[in-house]
């Protein structure tokens, strides 16, 4: 039976479906399975010379005792440095969704322009008893998911390789991918979060003083990509279109929207603590205990919203909502219908998002396992 699968993450929507499935995989089983998620950044791309220009963000954030904390655009990257840490954002995302489903994970990150190959490689290397991939790739510009590579792990790997998902065979997929990129931009928010947290209990361990400048950048992340992109997102279609089928989603719409303004305040708070808490701050130090508890109760208020919403909000969608209906909430979160809300575009956030997720390590696979 099977103990450990490798599962390999790319940013393609179909790797989000993947990742979903192996997750729901893992957690059918009692104990549940070990996933290591793998990334395969291609050789070109990790080569890159730095000279691909980028849109500055220019973020600064003013502390409250005056001082300006340059938030470093993520254009100061080079383009291997920058596609390294978007694979390590992509396995962050991964970890995230495992974490919050109380599934043991680990991550194993490579290079190499031979998908098939480095993923027989990297579950031999990392001890794995099966591979989980889709058979179709949906869309997008990853390489590991396509049926091509699929056949060539089948060749060249003697483990089981087990298929989550067949386009032909998702009677919805306009649902399937909407739902998969709302769950996504959900995950995005977790691995911040986790991250933050990770950075906040170094501190009061007295192990590794608070960044200023690195929580500020975290936390422009979390004040920035809900308030500015994924609620207007869900306000703007999926509210918007449940509300023409009816009464009976609004109580929880209401609610959802009462969330979204308390999130807000949420994060001043945090934002607060942090401004009050000096630099290299330590163990008890009680503006550092402050930060703690405003992180837990954002932390808290966000994972219970996104409860309602995963188990209440996205099934009566499923139920209600036509095909057209899904076409154009999926085209929404996918950024092709931009609802023209914030400065950002999805590229800038994403950019963004690879720098707040890398901010603390990711559990790494050890060689075999
Ligand atoms: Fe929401
Ligand atoms: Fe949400």
């Amino acid at each position: 039976m099977f103990k450990h699968l490798l599962v390999p993450v790319d940013d393609s929507d179909l790797s989000i479906v993947n990742v979903g499935e192996a997750i729901k995989l893992a957690r059918s089983f009692t104990p549940p399975l070990k996933l290591t998620f793998f990334h395969a950044a291609s050789d070109d791309a990790v080569q890159g010379d730095g000279s691909t220009p980028y849109d500055e963000l220019r973020q600064h954030h003013v502390l409250a005792d005056g001082a300006m904390v340059a938030v470093p655009p993520p254009a100061a990257a080079g383009t291997g440095e920058r596609v390294v840490d978007e694979g390590r954002a992509l396995l962050a995302k991964a970890a995230a969704a495992a974490q919050a489903a109380g599934v043991p994970h680990a991550t194993h990150e490579t290079h190499g322009d031979k998908p098939a190959e480095a993923i027989a490689k990297a579950a031999r290397h990392c001890g794995c008893d099966g591979i989980v991939m889709s058979s179709h790739r949906r869309s997008g510009v990853g390489a590991l998911l396509t049926p091509s590579v699929a056949t060539k792990v089948m060749r060249l790997s003697k483990l089981p390789l087990l298929i989550t998902r067949a386009e032909a065979a998702d009677r919805h997929p306009d649902a399937s991918r909407a739902t998969a990129l709302i769950q996504d931009e959900h995950r995005s928010l977790a691995a911040v979060l986790y991250a933050l947290r990770h950075r906040v209990d170094d501190a009061r361990r007295g192990d590794d003083p608070l960044d200023r400048a690195l929580v500020a950048e975290m936390l422009l992340y979390l004040h920035e990509y809900p308030e500015r992109r994924h609620h207007p997102k869900e306000e703007a279609s999926l509210h918007r279109l449940l509300r023409h089928h009816g009464d009976r989603g609004r109580d929880l719409l209401h609610r959802l929207e009462a969330q979204h303004l308390r999130e807000y305040e949420l994060a001043a708070s945090l934002q607060a603590a942090c401004d009050a808490c000096p630099d290299r701050a330590v163990g008890d130090d009680p503006t550092l205990v402050r930060v703690d508890e405003a992180l837990a109760a954002l932390a808290a208020h966000v994972w219970e919203h996104m409860r309602l919403e995963e188990h209440e909000l996205l099934p009566l969608a499923l139920e209600v909502l036509t095909p057209r209906e899904w076409r154009d909430v999926a085209d929404v979160f996918a950024g092709n219908q931009d609802p023209g809300f914030g400065e950002w575009s999805e590229q800038d956030f994403r950019r963004h998002f690879a720098r707040a997720a890398t901010a603390a390590p990711l559990p790494q696979a050890r060689a075999g396992g």
